[in-house]
């Protein structure tokens, strides 16, 4: 049966800084959503679609609320969500000392498939309907993610790690295991359901240049399969990449010269790319998951989203947790805020609605079936809710339109917000 839920309801059709920030978005202050089989039939008026209605549908309302499309999470890791918040260290000592013990234990299926569920549950607590996932180096972490995720019927992608170096020796595979591994890992899963593949070399420190070619080999076999890894993050990190790979030009082009570089590339950080590097990257139209939380807390740096927009890369937002502090994309809207501050840039609160709904999906290539309410869209959204709680109902009070209300949510928004999320049209979480 039609189902018709009513609230106000907000989603974009462009970015706001490309087209006139009125036709970027469409708002329906008392508005409905449709939804029939998972898909979104259309949204508007509440007066004038529930009129046109014929038939029997179920209505769905909820008061003080913002009905916007579930959020997109554009880099994120699910092995690490039991080290969220671990004290001390930058990138490469936060590695050794928190991360590699962590994903040893996915070398056990069920252990991992505990992992996964509990990271779903979060995700959804967050309002996150989409991510693109890295699993661990064993295969199995991929296959338990998976069938979690299938369950949920979630719009996923994920890939098994590649690391075949600088890695301890129960964290690591060969060139020719992490080819087969995630050869079968495709055949099995990229396109099945709402799954979807990336081939996952981890970054370039930990894997050989055989390994990265091999994994631009399955690129090449499997077009329509992702990229997906980490750069230019860590000063420390960019100088250890110029010393193991002395005949590349710099950090990307370890990359590029495997063949890795492309339009379902995503590039987690990019804090200091040079030059040549944002070139490359434009050229190539590859892609950016801007992660502020873990920037800031892993003393990373500030990113530069005004010159990636200058290079006309798009550029999507994610978490990266456990180095991001927050699986909530409000709160990774609010650090992005305040990154943005300290470049003496500025995020409006339409940027940043529209980057963590349709410029993720844009920035995952996923724009034909999610990030909006465009009819034949899967029915994937999210119902904020402005009273949630007692100072977010005050302060929503003071606001006098949708953009203050909107950065009012991105400031002091987290999951308490989400009052329910939808994944294809069924409820699979309710605060
Ligand atoms: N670079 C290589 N591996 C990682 C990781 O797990 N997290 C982050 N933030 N950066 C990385
Ligand atoms: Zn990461």
């Amino acid at each position: 049966m039609v189902k018709a839920y009513r609230a106000s309801i907000l989603h974009f059709l462009a970015d706001p800084d490309k087209t006139p920030v009125e036709d970027a978005y469409e708002y329906y202050e008392d508005g409905v959503l449709l939804v029939d089989n998972g898909e979104v039939v259309a949204c508007g008026e509440a007066q004038a679609m529930l009129a046109g209605l014929q038939g029997e549908y179920e209505l769905v309302a909820y008061e003080n609320a913002l009905i916007v499309p579930g959020f997109i999470d554009t880099h994120i890791h699910y092995p690490q969500t039991e080290i969220i918040a671990a004290y001390g260290e930058q990138l490469l000592e936060w590695l050794e000392t928190y991360t590699f013990p962590a994903e040893a234990q996915f070398s056990d299926p069920v252990y991992a498939r505990g992992i996964a569920e509990r990271f779903l549950d979060e995700l959804l607590r967050a309002g996150t309907t989409t991510a693109l996932v890295f699993g661990t180096v064993h295969k199995a972490s991929v296959d338990s993610f998976f069938e979690a995720s299938e369950e949920r019927n979630l719009r996923m992608i994920a890939g098994k790690v590649l690391m075949d170096r600088n890695a301890p020796d129960y964290l690591v595979d060969t060139p020719e295991s992490g080819y087969q591994d995630s050869k079968a890992l495709i055949e099995k899963w990229h396109n099945r359901g709402r799954a979807r593949y990336a081939v996952t070399p981890r970054f370039s420190p930990t894997s050989t240049p055989e390994q990265l070619r091999r994994a631009g080999d399955l690129l090449a076999e499997f077009p329509g399969v992702y990229m997906h890894t980490h750069l230019s993050e860590n000063k420390d990190e960019i100088s250890w990449v110029r010393e193991l790979f002395p005949d590349c030009e710099d950090y990307l082009d370890t990359y590029d010269q495997a063949g890795l570089l492309g339009r379902r590339s995503v590039f987690a950080h990019c804090v200091h790319l040079e030059d040549r590097e944002w070139q490359r990257m434009s050229e190539s139209q590859s892609n950016i998951a801007f992660c502020p939380t873990s920037n800031l807390f892993l003393g990373s740096g500030l990113f530069h989203l005004s010159r990636a927009q200058e290079n006309n890369i798009r550029v999507g937002l994610g978490t990266d947790v456990g180095g991001g502090t927050s699986f909530s994309m409000l709160q990774t809207l609010n650090e992005a805020y305040k990154v943005l501050q300290l470049r003496g840039e500025k995020l409006s609160p339409f940027k940043g609605f529209y980057l963590a709904t349709l410029g993720s999906a844009d920035c995952l290539d996923l724009a034909d079936l999610v990030g909006n309410f465009e009819s034949g869209k899967e029915a994937d959204f999210v119902v904020l809710d402005k009273a949630c709680t007692p100072l977010m109902d005050f302060r929503m009070q003071q606001c006098k339109d949708l953009f203050e209300e909107l950065f009012v949510f991105s400031m002091l928004g987290d999951d308490r917000a989400v009052q329910a999320t939808y994944a294809a049209g069924v409820r699979v979480h309710q605060r």
